[in-house]
């Protein structure tokens, strides 16, 4: 029998965090949010020596050649829907396959030991939090100048209010420029990413200069926004106007000649659906439309070509009809 090891161990790293107060949307100018931040202002030499250390952006080797030899994507695959994996699943069944998964031990890592280094980390949960969507940002400095960049720390939180969250890493030199203009000017439009836009938005990833727009690089079009500044991105399918309510700087956390980490809380403002993408009460968005990608380990990104169902259920129904809910229901209270 396999054994785990659940230790719920406290990291002793304290994250400092910066409040931007404000919870409801519009109650802070973005002068609030030029926050004054205690971040250690790095020399040259500390950020050559931090860059050695880099190694997020992966030495591709001769990946011209790898992809050569690679089958075309198939633009006309259709999304199959197939049976769930284990249709005949019953309550406390667990994983029906004999206990095969429970064969293996878990190693315990600890993400801040000394000799670990940071590059180490980044490739594990890259790896292991996957597939990510990818929340593509567009936003504008205080001086009108354009960014436009792929975030996959990224996701919705909630619904209503309609809230995001972006997370920013720390990188040699100066912050990452979306993150610099978000808290200058607290606006954005997060645009969603389809198969088709994948090249397009990997080059937008590209270290350009503060103030090179990324709309150049990757050749894709303005439209306009109502509620904030920077424009939507055309060809997406799905666009979100928002303006940021909170940040969080992970001070503590700075490396010499690194940039900030920091994390973003995002509200809608305003949603924008492509012209039949959606039902007609804009309730919902065609995956055959969407077609979203979800940034996997390493350079990998991955598509969706086959989806199953599952019906949420009730207790209250449910327990009449299974004999481990029904036994469960009467042991509730601690009696058995
Ligand atoms: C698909 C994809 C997802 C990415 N996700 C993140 C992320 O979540 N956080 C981050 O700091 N950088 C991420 N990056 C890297 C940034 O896009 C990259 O550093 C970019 O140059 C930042 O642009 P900016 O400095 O103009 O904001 C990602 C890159 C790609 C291609």
């Amino acid at each position: 029998m396999a054994s785990w090891r659940t230790r719920g161990r406290m990291s002793s790293q304290v994250w400092k965090s910066t409040h931007i107060s404000g919870s409801s949307l519009g109650s802070h100018s973005p002068n609030q949010l030029r926050m004054s931040s205690s971040a250690a202002v790095a020399s040259e030499s500390e950020i050559v020596a931090a860059q050695k250390n880099y190694k997020v952006v992966q030495d591709a080797g001769n990946f011209n050649e790898i992809q050569a030899a690679r089958p075309d994507f198939n633009h006309s695959t259709s999304i199959e829907v197939t049976k769930s994996p284990n249709p005949n699943w019953n309550y406390g069944d667990g994983i029906p396959e004999n206990g095969a998964s429970l064969a293996q031990e878990h190693y315990e890592i600890d993400p801040y030991a000394p000799d670990r280094p940071m590059i180490h980390n980044y490739r594990l949960l890259v790896s292991g939090i996957a597939p990510r969507p990818v929340g593509f940002l567009s936003t504008v400095n205080s001086k009108g100048e354009k960014n436009l960049s792929p975030f996959s720390y990224f996701q919705v939180i909630d619904h209503d209010p309609p809230m995001f969250i972006v997370g920013f890493s720390s990188r040699p030199g100066h912050v990452k420029d979306t993150y610099h203009n978000l808290k200058e000017t607290g606006e954005c439009v997060i645009n969603t990413v389809s198969e088709n836009m994948t090249e397009a938005v990997n080059a937008a990833s590209i270290d350009a200069p503060y103030g090179v727009s990324e709309w150049d690089v990757s050749g894709l079009h303005e439209a306009p926004s109502s509620t904030v500044k920077p424009a939507r991105v055309a060809e997406s399918v799905f666009n979100i106007e928002g303006k940021v309510i909170d940040i969080k700087e992970f001070t503590d956390h700075q490396k010499p000649g690194m940039s900030l980490a920091a994390t973003v809380l995002i509200k809608a403002t305003r949603f924008w659906v492509k012209e039949g993408a959606s039902d007609a009460e804009f309730s919902h968005i065609d995956l055959e439309k969407l077609r979203p990608i979800g940034q996997l380990g390493g350079m990998s990104y991955g598509r969706i070509s086959s989806t199953f169902e599952h019906p949420r259920k009730r207790w209250s129904e449910e327990v009449q009809q299974s004999e481990t809910l029904s036994r469960l229901d009467a042991w509730k209270g601690g009696d058995s």
